[in-house]
């Protein structure tokens, strides 16, 4: 069945959709993106994606209706016979008529699509342990992804589904998550900075284990840490919650069955997804 895909408001095929090669998504990355999920045909924590997306719009001051962007997205949902899955959606600063980093006044573009998929039985992760080499404003949902995509690529190589990132020794995020892990019965992750995506499921984690008054601290951490962790969670919106089986470059002590981990997948099905 082809893809429904959206482009400047037009639902269409995704085979029918044409975009410009001129387009500043194109040629220079220029465009900030949303993954939103939607489950028995309902988008979770949809106003708190529209609002990382406001903050990834303003950050680049890409002038965009947020209203708009709305608008697309629900009716993506709505023409989709799809009830499980998520929406792409990214917005770029549109369509010049010559490449130059200068941007000319134009309107911002706005391209995405919807995919059926199912949140459930997701196997435990294998990963890297690899630098972080990406930009310094993280923060932002940029489409400039080239930092994340050779290092997935290299980890892909060796038998890996996804990276866990270091600044100087200092842990950041997934390649397209956020990290968590358990040592002596508390949880850690990494507190928000501009070097890593304020996701919105380690937000959800987070309100969690606060409410289930579990060990918590967010701070600044190392690989030491991660050395002696005895379970270790990737969180995004299309994983949920998955915990790690190996790294395959560094000797840990994770054991993939961790009551901590157990009890904030159950609130999470729970609240989520039921
Ligand atoms: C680099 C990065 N960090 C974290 C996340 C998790 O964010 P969310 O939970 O909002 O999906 C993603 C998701 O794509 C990501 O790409």
């Amino acid at each position: 069945m082809p893809k429904l895909a959206s482009y400047n408001g037009k639902v269409d095929s995704i085979e029918n959709i044409k975009v410009s090669p001129m387009s500043r998504a194109f040629l220079f990355s220029d465009s900030v993106y949303e993954v939103i999920s939607f489950y028995k045909k309902k988008f979770i924590d949809f106003e708190t994606h529209l609002d990382r997306l406001k903050h990834s719009l303003n950050e680049t001051k890409i002038s965009c209706s947020i209203e708009e962007c709305k608008t697309e997205i629900v009716k993506l949902l709505n023409e989709s016979k799809f009830e499980d899955g998520y929406i792409y959606y990214q917005v770029s600063r549109g369509v010049d008529s010559i490449r130059s980093h200068f941007a000319e006044e134009s309107d911002c573009e706005r391209f995405g699509f919807i995919e059926e998929f199912s949140f459930f039985n997701q196997s435990p992760l294998k990963v890297m342990l690899v630098d972080d080499i990406r930009w310094q404003r993280c923060d932002i949902k940029s489409t400039s992804l080239l930092g994340n995509v050779l290092q997935m690529n290299d980890a892909k190589s060796v038998g890996c589904n996804e990276i866990l990132m270091h600044k100087n020794g200092e842990l950041t995020e997934g390649g397209a998550s956020n990290i968590f892990f358990v040592k002596n019965k508390t949880i850690f992750t990494p507190e928000l900075s501009p070097n890593i995506l304020p996701g919105i499921t380690r937000h959800q984690v987070i309100k969690i284990i606060k409410d289930k008054k579990l060990n918590f601290e967010e701070g600044s951490y190392s690989i030491d840490d991660l050395k002696e962790a005895s379970s270790i969670w990737f969180t995004s919106t299309t994983k949920g919650i998955l915990g790690v089986e190996e790294i395959v470059n560094l000797e840990t002590k994770i054991n993939t069955e961790c009551e901590l981990l157990e009890i904030c997948k159950n609130a999470f099905v729970k609240r989520y997804f039921s």
